[in-house]
């Protein structure tokens, strides 16, 4: 019988899903770990080089069935499961007009379909045990409109919000949810948007990786509601969007992502 703690985290080949899953293993976690290319192999053996468990599965979390068979093989290591991140999501810049409607449906199926979906399991999962943690990876883009991102943005405002619904609704169960809200950060997500053009194409506007997962974490533990990730520019410019108006935001928000001709 395993004594450690047990997470599966989505969307963890790299980025901050795989910092996160170097946070859980250096406390101990085994991981299940998913990602849609061969590269998440790898990944899992740079987790276990931290002395814990990773269990690597290769799914596409934009399809129903892919999604259905990473919790399967989650729940096939007969483990109770003590965390759960939501943390897959893809990003999309470029103008709404000229964007091709198919990549926005699949933003959508991975960034919303996929995250109730995969909820859905672990929450009927964890709820009977009555135990559990939930991190649920949105962004400070939900706390104001992304036009040049106009899909991604409400995908992740979606997040946000479904992620302080359900902790309304589990507060007597002992399940745990906490919404991430990472400011722009330094992994290959604006660069996989398209963005490279745009101010988020510039590593110098983005918050550190390590740091963010860190914030992330410690929130989850913590069991705040939301927590913003970044530097203390990024969770200024998160409090002031409670204030400023939707046009102001758009118009900022405008310049900063409007891909340079
Ligand atoms: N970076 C930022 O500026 C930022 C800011 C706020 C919020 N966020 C959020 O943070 C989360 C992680 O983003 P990131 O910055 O780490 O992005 P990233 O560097 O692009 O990493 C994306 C991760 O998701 C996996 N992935 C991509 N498409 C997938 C698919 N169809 N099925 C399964 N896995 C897939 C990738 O693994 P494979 O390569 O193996 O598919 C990789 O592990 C996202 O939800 C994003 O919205 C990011």
């Amino acid at each position: 019988m395993v004594n450690r703690k047990f997470v599966m985290i989505t969307g963890s080949t790299s980025g901050l899903g795989f910092e996160l899953a170097k946070l859980f293993a250096n406390d101990g976690y085994d991981v299940a770990m998913s990602g849609s290319s061969e590269d998440i192999y790898q990944s899992a053996k740079e987790i276990e080089k931290l002395g814990v468990e990773a269990y690597p599965f290769k799914a596409d979390a934009s399809t129903y069935d892919d999604v259905e068979e990473f919790w399967k093989f989650v729940k096939s290591k007969d483990r109770k499961l003590d965390s759960a991140v939501l943390n897959v999501g893809i990003g999309m810049g470029g103008s709404f007009l000229e964007n091709d409607l198919q990549e926005e449906l699949k933003l959508i199926d991975i960034n919303i379909s996929g995250t109730v979906h995969m909820a859905k399991r672990v929450v009927q999962d964890m709820v009977p045990n009555k135990e559990g943690d939930i991190l649920i990876v949105s962004s400070v883009s939900a706390t104001l409109p992304t036009p040049y991102e106009t899909v991604y943005g409400p995908s992740k405002a979606f997040g946000f919000m479904f992620a302080e619904s359900l902790r309304e609704e589990l507060k007597e169960t002992g399940v745990n949810v906490t919404a991430m809200l990472p400011g722009a950060t330094n992994t290959s997500f604006h660069h996989n948007a398209g963005m490279d053009s745009t101010y988020f194409g510039d590593e110098k506007n983005k918050n550190n990786k390590e740091l963010v997962a860190q914030q992330g974490y410690e929130a989850l533990k913590n069991e705040l509601d939301h927590v913003v990730c970044g530097d203390e520019a990024t969770k200024k410019e998160a409090e002031e969007n409670k204030q400023t108006p939707e046009e102001v935001k758009a118009a900022k928000h405008a310049e900063k992502a409007k891909p340079n001709q």
